[in-house]
Parts: structure tokens; C-alpha cells; sequence
């Protein structure tokens, strides 16, 4: 399967009307699991950085709900670039999947949705790690 097809860009359904906009997303259903943790990265610097780890357990979907960013996923092989724009569209990023997230805008709030609660045990940090456990060396 490429990689755009195993981190799929989602795009919700607006529930709005001419009181303003209104996105849902429930677990399970607009997105492919049950959703354990919530969390949000905003006040990062456009020179910023973040991610670059990958997680053996975790899935996760991405939205920026506020402002916008980029974001790199690669499985070692292939990579692309999403950029996230719209609070109706969000990127599915699957286990074991590589990723980077940068181009903050200064109003970015970028929401995060998880499979997991928070285990630091399950995140890869090294990209040489990484590459070795995806080439089957490790
Ligand atoms: P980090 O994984 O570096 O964030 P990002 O992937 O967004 O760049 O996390 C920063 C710190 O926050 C790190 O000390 C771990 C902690 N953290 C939690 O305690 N729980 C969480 O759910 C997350 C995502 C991070």
C-alpha cells in the first residue's frame, strides 16, 4: 500500500449553518479508532520543529483547528508533505510511521487525536532506530 493511502487526509462533514461552523468527530467512526487522549500544540515557533519520533502503538489523526502547519510522514521509503489549512480536514498517521511537524503559523493550534494514553516507552526518537526497524535490521 502507498503512504498516502496508509495515512489517508480526512475531510469532516460541516455541520453548520448561519450561526457558524460545527465539525464532529467521534471515535470510531470519522476517524478509525476510539480516541484515548487529546492533546494540542500551539505558540510553536514557524522555525520549530516538533514530532520527529514514531510510535509503536499509537495511532493518530491531526487537525489544525486553528492557523496551519506542515507535516512530514514517512515510513523510511516514501515520504509526503500534508498541510494542514482547514479545521474540516485532518491527516490519519498510522503505527510505525515516521513524522515532522513544522510551519507552525503564529495563530496555529494544531489538536491531536490519539488511540493510546500516553506511554513514552512506545515512541522511537532516533530516525537510525527507526530506519533499522523498518528495514528489519532491528
Ligand atoms: P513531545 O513528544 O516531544 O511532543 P511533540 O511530539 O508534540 O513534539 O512531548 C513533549 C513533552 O510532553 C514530553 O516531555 C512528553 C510530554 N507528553 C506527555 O506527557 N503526554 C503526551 O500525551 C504528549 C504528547 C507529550
Amino acid at each position: 500500500m502507498l503512504l498516502r493511502e496508509k495515512c489517508p487526509i480526512l475531510q469532516f462533514a460541516d455541520l453548520g449553518d448561519e450561526r457558524g461552523k460545527l465539525v464532529v468527530i467521534e471515535g470510531g467512526q470519522e476517524i478509525p479508532f476510539e480516541i484515548q487522549r487529546v492533546f494540542y500544540i500551539y505558540e510553536s515557533d514557524s522555525t520549530v520543529i516538533r514530532g520527529q519520533h514514531a510510535n509503536k502503538e499509537s495511532e493518530f489523526v491531526l487537525i489544525n483547528v486553528a492557523g496551519q502547519s506542515k507535516v512530514r510522514v514517512t515510513d523510511g521509503t516514501e515520504e509526503f508533505v500534508v498541510e494542514l489549512n482547514k479545521p474540516m480536514m485532518g491527516v490519519y498517521i498510522p503505527r510505525m510511521i515516521w513524522k515532522d511537524m513544522y510551519s507552525f503559523s503564529p495563530d496555529s493550534v494544531l489538536l491531536v487525536l490519539a488511540s493510546t494514553h500516553y506511554d513514552g516507552g512506545e515512541y522511537i526518537r532516533n530516525y537510525n532506530d527507526y530506519l533499522d526497524i523498518m528495514s528489519g535490521v532491528k
